[in-house]
């Protein structure tokens, strides 16, 4: 089946067969690596990225699902000014070890910062509940994520004045 995706604000068209899922879609297709494929059991939220803005397992989607949607994956995060915050304050506060769980954490943080500026730690754990990090431990993938949300903060403050 031909399909059409807006990965990152490009469109990409494939010829795909109907059992191939996202995350191979985007990892075997259009070369995004960034998007990890970590379980056969829809569990560990590797595969996390956005469809039409809304964080998704992309391993429980299949590509023909996501004909004629946009999709953004942690290669769409950083801007024309550089790497988005949150991903800067996962490098200050040692948000991860390995990385491996990392896209999708990033992902789903962005999701919960753009909704909600200043959440609670139980927003937080409750947002990354769809991720399994097997190595760092999620206290500062947490503190990573609090400090994103204080330097937007700040940064919004600074804009107003
Ligand atoms: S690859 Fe593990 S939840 Fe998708
Ligand atoms: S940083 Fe290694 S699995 Fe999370």
């Amino acid at each position: 089946m031909e399909i059409t995706v807006t990965v990152n604000g490009r469109t990409r068209t494939r010829d795909v067969e109907p059992r191939l899922l996202l995350v191979h879609l985007l990892r075997d297709e259009l070369r995004l690596t960034g998007t990890h494929w970590g379980c056969d059991t829809s569990n560990c939220g590797a595969c996390a990225v956005w469809l039409d803005g809304v964080p998704v397992k992309s391993c429980t989607v299949l590509a023909v699902m996501a004909d004629g949607h946009e999709i953004r994956t942690v290669e769409g995060l950083e801007g024309p000014h550089g790497l988005d915050q949150i991903q800067i304050s996962f490098v200050q506060c040692h948000g991860l070890q390995c990385g491996f769980c990392t896209p999708g954490m990033l992902m789903t943080a962005r999701w919960l910062l753009d909704r909600v500026p200043d959440p609670t730690d139980e927003q937080i754990r409750e947002a990354i509940s769809g991720q399994t990090c097997r190595c760092t431990g999620y206290e500062n993938i947490v503190r990573a994520i609090r400090h994103a949300a204080a330097a937007e903060r700040d940064a919004a403050e600074r804009g107003a004045r």
